[in-house]
């Protein structure tokens, strides 16, 4: 059976990852997480002093894109890939709140996505993937087979998030990851290159009553639907 791509697209803390690795285990699909990308940039930028306040500031970095290297590398005690910063293992720092405050800015930055996203084209060259982001039906893969856009309210994605970081041992307040997702939303939404906006053929999702047992079955009867149409 010939595979397909699939896009899962939507606002930050809507779980996209969570449902993107599940239904990737279950499809035997290779499994990205593109803000990750977004946020071993950001993490080399603030190691190197190159956060800026303006935009001009913040272009310094886009000097310093060839010295970038990312790579996923796959970790079967997990399960899945972490992600590589120079050959340094990043995966827990660019989780972490402090990344989490600066990476919208560096993901307005349009010399910065279209070298992301040519690296993620190139991943999904030969099919089966499964890709989470904010434009990936729209940019990374128009022509995406199924296209997943994931909703929820802002407050159920922030608590969300705080469990999640508390349980990494890191000490944040509801508020504080709340004024977090508002501010990415604000942002992710209305950068000028790529705004996240769900693709005209999307499937729209709010999970904020739905369990992730619910979920993943849905979705993963919509692939199957979707890669039976494409094979047809
Ligand atoms: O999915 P995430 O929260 O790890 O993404 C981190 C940030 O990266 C998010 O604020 C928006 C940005 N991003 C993006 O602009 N485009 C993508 N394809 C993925 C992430």
């Amino acid at each position: 059976m010939g595979k397909i791509n699939i896009a899962i697209d939507g606002y930050s803390s809507t779980g996209k990852s969570t449902i993107a690795k599940q239904l990737a285990k279950a499809l035997g699909y290779i499994y990205v997480d593109t803000g990750a990308m977004y946020r071993a940039v950001t993490l080399y930028a603030m190691r190197h002093g190159l956060i800026g306040e303006t935009e001009e500031e913040l272009k310094r970095l886009v000097t310093h894109l060839p010295k970038i290297n990312l790579q996923f590398v796959h970790n079967a005690d997990l399960g899945f890939s972490e992600m590589y910063l120079n050959g340094e293992n990043v995966e827990k720092e660019i989780r972490a709140l402090p990344v989490s405050k600066q990476v919208s800015k560096v993901a307005t930055l349009e010399a910065v996505r279209k070298k992301l996203v040519a690296m993620q084209q190139e991943m999904g060259k030969r099919k089966g993937v499964v890709m989470d982001g904010r434009d990936i039906g729209t940019d990374v893969f128009p022509d995406a087979e199924f296209k997943i856009f994931m909703t929820a309210s802002p407050e159920t994605r922030a608590f969300r998030r705080y469990k999640e970081l508390l349980e990494k041992g890191e000490k944040v307040t509801y508020d504080e990851v709340l004024v977090n997702v508002r501010y990415r939303d604000a942002i992710d939404s209305n950068r000028k290159f790529s705004p996240l906006k769900k693709a005209e053929n999307a499937i729209e999702f709010d999970n904020s009553d739905m369990g992730l047992e619910e979920q993943l079955d849905r979705i993963y009867n919509y692939a199957l639907r979707k890669i039976e149409e494409t094979n047809a």
